[in-house]
């Protein structure tokens, strides 16, 4: 899916921000056409890198359909680069409330917002996860699994290793993933049944030829 991604963007001239918006689009879709009875606030969970771009997208989408957000980043905001940072400033000029937290015990302060959700996205950690899952994400995950409400996850559930399925410390155990492009292998074998939830695979307008193959990835 790296080699596909890179491919879009570098042979075929397709914008990353354009990807993006569509990953934000579908995952926002799911959100809205599941729970379109939620009126409580939707939490945003976000990572700095380019799996939290696509919540911040998704951001967009839901402000303009009408729904309350409210957005954890696990990092500083001067931490976004490129499109994540130009989605946090759109969420930014949009007044969505956003809480930056750096430690385990900032978690904590998330709590309230928590509370008061009625949906989670979980866009902390996608594709590009090394290793076991860092603080603050990992007291952030574990809370999020213990709240009790539903889940939608962007590309695959953040901890879950999109190879292989193994769980990488702790991982999001979602209601519901939005798989980019193509099901990550990771969520069908291994832990990943347990902490996929439905999945539902959207193209987000990359070209079917190089999703099917017919057109090699490099
Ligand atoms: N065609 C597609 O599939 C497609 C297209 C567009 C967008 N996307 C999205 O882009 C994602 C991949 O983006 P990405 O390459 O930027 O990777 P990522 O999945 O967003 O992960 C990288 C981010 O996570 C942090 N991180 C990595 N390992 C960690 C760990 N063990 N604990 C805590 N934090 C960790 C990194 O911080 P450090 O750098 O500080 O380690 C970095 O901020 C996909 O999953 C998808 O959501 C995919």
């Amino acid at each position: 899916m790296q080699a596909i991604d890179a491919t879009a963007i570098r042979t075929w001239g397709i914008p990353r921000l354009l990807l993006m918006e569509h990953a934000g689009l579908a995952v926002a879709r799911v959100a809205h056409t599941r729970y379109p009875s939620s009126t409580e606030p939707i939490l945003l969970c976000c990572g700095t890198g380019f799996n939290g771009g696509d919540g911040l997208s998704a951001a967009r989408h839901l402000h303009a359909w009408g729904h309350a957000l409210r957005i954890v980043l696990t990092g500083r905001l001067d931490q976004l680069r490129e499109e994540p940072a130009t989605y946090a400033a759109i969420a930014h000029r949009l007044g969505l409330p956003l809480m930056e937290l750096t430690t385990p015990q900032d978690v904590a302060r998330a709590e309230e917002w928590l509370a008061a959700c009625g949906l989670i996205i979980d866009a902390l950690l996608g594709i590009g996860i090394r290793g076991d899952v860092r603080e603050p994400t990992a007291s952030l995950i574990d809370r999020l699994n213990r709240s009790g409400k539903p889940i939608v996850a962007a590309d695959v559930p953040s901890g879950l290793d999109a190879d292989t399925g193994v769980v990488h410390g702790i991982a999001v155990k979602a209601s519901v993933t939005v798989a980019f492009g193509l099901p990550k292998h990771g969520c069908l074998v291994q832990a990943g049944p347990s902490h996929t939830g439905s999945l539902v695979v959207d193209p987000i307008t990359l070209p079917r030829t190089l999703l099917n193959g017919t057109t090699n990835a490099a």
